[in-house]
């Protein structure tokens, strides 16, 4: 056994500002040490996802009390799996991937069985808990100084990215750029917009300039980031609280755009992405609204105009293939994800860095040890 020192939340629901509610606790955990097909790593650096806001704040309920983050970079100290050892670095993915199930063996790891199983009940894959009453927050719990994992949580990387860069593939990279290259496989000179500008969001953007969409429509409803996003490669933007936002979007692409992005987490805000999305076009969610929300559209529409509407988990990913291609990327210069950090912040920041995320004043900030 361990001690570790991480970020616990025992209630959801807790009223903003959470600076004053302190819904994230600072404690002291037991971490037991790895088993079979596990690693213990020393996380250095957690990015902050609006999927923790929505444990934090009922929305996306789990299982509590659970030790949150999940958008982690860390070194191996421990390997129990082959593959890996220590002095690894490795990037966390939020979904393990057992590899043998029947999603796993599709290529589609994103839907893993098991892993869908063990991030409800809040484990490891393997069904157990090296954290002692306390759950693990999909597989990762980041926001402590150490973490066990599964080694099918875990990809290596470059171990020379900084680590507040590094943590940023492992969900909004994935998850964004992954909407627009597998989920969507959007081609050079299709056009698309993208609802919602967070990390999730701006990587969806990044994405989309990187494989030439064209043009690109950027909305959000904080004019800075409006601006930003005309910065990366937004052809135009609107402000999504403008009372005619749709139409703007489909004065802007000639008629409604090929490939819709919702990132936003909004049924509402789904269904306008739907109608921004031309006749033949795609409609892509990525947010993820609470359960109790649906949405709806005229089903005909469905078939008279050839529409499609995709749910995207993950990317669609296979992490270990596309984390490393994302990372070359950015080396490049070809997917400049730097521009989504806005901070990093301490363990003992957190309950006011959420208030910062929740007022849409901040990209991804990033918890750095
Ligand atoms: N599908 C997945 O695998 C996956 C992975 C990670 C995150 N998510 C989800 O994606 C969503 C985005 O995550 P994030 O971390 O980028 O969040 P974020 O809070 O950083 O970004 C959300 C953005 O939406 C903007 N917004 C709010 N209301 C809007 C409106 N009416 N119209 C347009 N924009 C609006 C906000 O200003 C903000 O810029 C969340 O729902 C999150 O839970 C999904
Ligand atoms: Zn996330
Ligand atoms: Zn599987």
């Amino acid at each position: 056994m361990m001690i570790v020192r991480g970020a616990v939340l025992r209630e959801m629901g807790l009223p903003a500002p959470y600076a004053s509610s302190r819904p994230l606790r600072v404690e002291e955990v037991e971490l037991a040490p790895p088993g079979p097909g596990e690693l213990l790593v020393r996380i250095r650096a957690a990015g902050l996802c609006h999927s923790d806001l929505s444990v934090i704040d009922g929305s996306r309920p789990r299982v509590m009390p659970m030790l949150l983050g999940h958008e982690a970079t860390g070194e191996v100290i421990v390997s129990e799996a082959p593959g890996f050892a220590p002095g690894d670095v490795i990037a966390c993915a939020f979904v393990p991937a057992c590899g043998s199930c029947g999603p796993c063996a599709e290529g589609r790891p994103a839907l893993c069985e098991p892993g869908a199983t063990a991030n409800t009940a809040g484990t490891l894959l393997s069904g157990t808990r090296r954290l002692t009453d306390v759950h693990h927050h999909l597989g990762v719990s980041g926001f402590a100084d150490h973490a066990v994992i599964s080694a099918h949580s875990a990809v290596k990387i470059d171990p020379s990215l900084p680590p507040e860069i590094a943590a940023l593939f492992g969900c909004a990279v994935m998850t964004g750029v992954g909407a627009v290259v597998n989920t969507a496989q959007v081609r050079a000179g299709r056009s698309a917009v993208v609802f919602g500008l967070g990390g999730v969001g701006l990587s969806a953007l990044l994405g989309a300039v990187l494989v030439g969409a064209h043009p690109i429509v950027a909305v959000d409803v904080v004019p800075a980031k409006l601006s930003l996003a005309l910065d990366l490669g937004a052809t135009a933007v609107v402000d999504a609280r403008a009372a005619d936002a749709v139409e703007q979007v489909r004065q802007a692409t000639a008629g409604g755009a090929d490939y819709a992005f919702e990132t936003v987490g909004s049924a509402r805000v789904l269904e306008q992405a739907y109608a921004a999305t031309r006749r033949g076009g795609t409609t892509v969610t990525v947010g993820l609204p609470h359960p109790s929300q649906s949405f709806s559209v005229p089903a005909v529409s469905l078939v008279a105009e050839e529409r499609t509407v995709k749910g995207s988990y993950v990317g669609s990913s296979i992490p270990s293939r596309d984390i490393p291609r994302y990372v070359a990327l950015y080396r490049a210069g070809r997917l400049p994800v730097d521009r989504l950090l806005t901070a990093t912040v301490g363990l003992d920041d957190l309950n006011q860095a959420f208030d910062d995320l929740a007022a849409g004043t901040s990209i991804r900030q990033v918890l750095l040890f």
